[in-house]
């Protein structure tokens, strides 16, 4: 079995009196492709915010690379390994892509070092991305679908063992999300990472990974081979039951 990177167990958040992430167990092992999906509002982003310790959890534990990292800060996840992308791009529209990437990998020159030596400089990094031609051009002037690529390529410069995406598909056209999610499984290929996707837009999402969770209302309501997922009524009901929309549990 490969090595296990990411345990989650028992990740319980709440928000006053809203619980956000209600008890959600996911474990990742070296070089999975997961996917977790969910209606708006079913607590993705904030489980997240836990796995990259940009949050600690109200209750629960997060065990990365096998060390118990629960409610420590997001540096000592970086440096376990653990890196990730925000659901609204953060990249410096000034700085060149090639810059943008370069502060990504000065960033993480103090981290240990886990992608191969390949990935050592922003030129390959904007390469393996499809990026090579507008190395220079300020990330502000690329398309959208070019700055979430670029900040795969910030995240991929921290050298990391597990890659946390959020939403990286939003608002691109069809086109755009297959080529996103092509590069995707190449990054997880080529970096041996494992990927960790979320996506509110499931159809895209579900051609893409081998294996996908799903949240509703904080919840794992499921977790497996995406064909069977998609078929689970519990599946079909949450995503039926989200154009009424909006009811939370309370605590
Ligand atoms: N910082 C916060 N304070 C209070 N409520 C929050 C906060 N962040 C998220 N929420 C609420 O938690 C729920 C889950 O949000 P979120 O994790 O962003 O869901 P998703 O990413 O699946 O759309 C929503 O009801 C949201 O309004
Ligand atoms: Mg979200």
């Amino acid at each position: 079995m490969p090595e296990m990177l990411l345990r989650a167990r028992g990740v319980y958040v709440r928000f006053g009196g809203l619980v956000a992430v209600d008890r959600v167990d996911l474990e990742v092992r070296a070089g999975e492709l997961v996917g977790v999906i969910g209606p708006n509002g079913a607590g993705k982003t904030t489980f997240f915010h836990t796995l990259s310790g940009v949050l600690a959890p109200t209750a629960g534990q997060l065990i990365v690379g096998g060390e118990d990292l629960t409610g420590h800060a997001a540096h000592e996840f970086a440096n376990h390994g653990v890196a990730r992308t925000f659901q609204t791009p953060r990249v410096f529209r000034d700085m060149s892509a090639e810059d943008n990437v370069r502060f990504g990998l000065e960033f993480a020159g103090r981290r240990r070092k886990h992608a191969r030596d390949a990935f050592d400089n922003p030129a390959a990094i904007l390469d393996l991305l499809g990026l090579g031609d507008v190395a220079a051009i300020p990330a502000g002037g690329l398309t959208p679908a070019k700055q979430r690529l670029l900040e795969i390529g910030m995240a991929l410069g921290a050298r990391p063992r597990v890659l946390l995406l959020d939403e990286v598909a939003a608002g691109l056209t069809h086109a755009e999300v297959d080529a996103t999610a092509q590069l995707i499984r190449r990054v997880r290929d080529e970096a041996g990472l494992a990927v960790i996707w979320i996506e509110h837009a499931v159809r895209v999402l579900m051609n893409y990974v081998e294996r996908v969770a799903v949240l509703h209302q904080g919840a794992k309501i499921a977790d497996g081979d995406p064909r069977k997922v998609a078929r689970d009524p519990a599946v079909v009901e949450a995503y039926l039951g989200e154009e009424g929309g909006g009811e939370r549990k309370a605590a």
